[in-house]
């Protein structure tokens, strides 16, 4: 056998990412994409130093003592809510992320989730396609004013910004955000967005973003509360992770029209979907692809395989998210 340090991948990437890992590892690749159990990822495991894992495999105490020689788990993702960070700390294993290579695309995929709701694109295509277009009229699926309109971002990270930027420059929307910590001035002027209370974002914007990670403290950011507190015609945008929202009480308020519509990616308990929500219209549903196009998802994999590369070549990891002792 070779002393290669030995790894597994996970779930299916691309290829050419395979090939690379290859070149450096013993490694068992997972191609044909089956979706393991929590048990079955921990039999996978047994004797492999390293992991490339996508955001949807849970990396807990349970699984990391059923597999003690494993060194390093390589998220694809830029988000790590599938770590348990302190476990993986404790236990003297390095977590790393993907950021950076999604920012754009991601930004991207958030405004067209934004432009899709706002001016109900997917409400009308269906409508055309069961044959109910009969004839041009004045207010057939009015939507919402995009250029010009207020724009408010929860969660102002990378991926936040190149919104506020994308708002801002390119639609002349005034752009607030709201954030744990406030942005130094030169970011802010950069963004062109300014900063205000959560409250004073939910009463005031045309456009709620959500792009904030997710933690136990921001379970249900958007519940009843909030929603009560936005504009009637107001939409909702969540590219960030299930669970921010309470999908149960948006479904309720869109069937009652409390806000004009929301546009989401990402679902509790993913990939269930809230039985409510498949029943309004009021709501344009992606299967959690803000990231998907074939050259990000291969570079999201190329980090975490630079990860694994630099981590066993003994020059660390690149994109850690845990500090372990020495
Ligand atoms: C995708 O959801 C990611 O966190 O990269």
């Amino acid at each position: 056998m070779s002393n290669k340090p030995r790894i597994l991948i996970a779930r299916a990437i691309s290829p050419e990412v395979v090939q690379r890992l290859q070149q450096h590892f013993e490694v068992q690749s997972n191609q044909d994409d089956v979706v393991w159990t929590p048990e079955e990822l921990a039999q996978q495991l047994q004797g492999k130093d390293g992991v490339l894992t996508t955001g949807s495999q849970r990396i807990d105490t349970q699984l990391l003592t059923a597999c003690p020689q494993l060194r390093i788990v390589a998220n694809m993702a830029v988000g790590y809510n599938n770590f348990d960070v302190p476990a993986m700390t404790a236990a003297g294993v390095q977590g790393t992320n993907a950021p950076d290579v999604l920012t754009e695309t991601t930004a991207d995929f958030g405004f067209a989730l934004l432009m899709a709701t706002a001016r109900r694109i997917c409400e009308s295509e269906h409508y055309l396609r069961a044959g109910l277009w009969k004839d041009w009229h004045y207010d057939l699926f009015a939507g919402a004013e995009v250029h010009g309109s207020t724009l408010g971002i929860i969660g102002m990270g990378r991926i936040g910004q190149a919104i506020a930027k994308r708002g801002a420059y390119g639609f002349g929307m005034k752009v607030v955000y709201h954030n744990r910590s406030r942005l130094d001035a030169a970011l802010e002027a950069e963004c062109k967005a300014s900063y205000v209370s959560k409250e004073e974002l939910l009463k005031t914007a045309d456009h709620v973003m959500l792009v904030l990670p997710f933690t136990p403290e921001n379970r249900h950011t958007i519940g009843e509360a909030e929603l009560a507190q936005m504009k009637p015609t107001a939409t909702l945008i969540n590219i960030a992770r299930g669970g921010i929202v309470d999908d149960a009480a948006l479904a309720k308020a869109l069937r009652e029209q409390r806000i004009a519509a929301a546009g989401l990616d990402v679902f509790e308990g993913e990939p269930a979907v809230h039985p409510d929500l498949l029943t309004v219209p009021n709501v344009v549903l992606t299967p959690h692809i803000a990231s998907a196009t074939k050259g990000t998802r291969t570079a999201m994999a190329g980090l975490a395989a630079d990860n694994l590369i630099s981590y066993f070549e003994g020059k660390g990891p690149l994109t850690p998210v845990n500090q372990l002792a020495r």
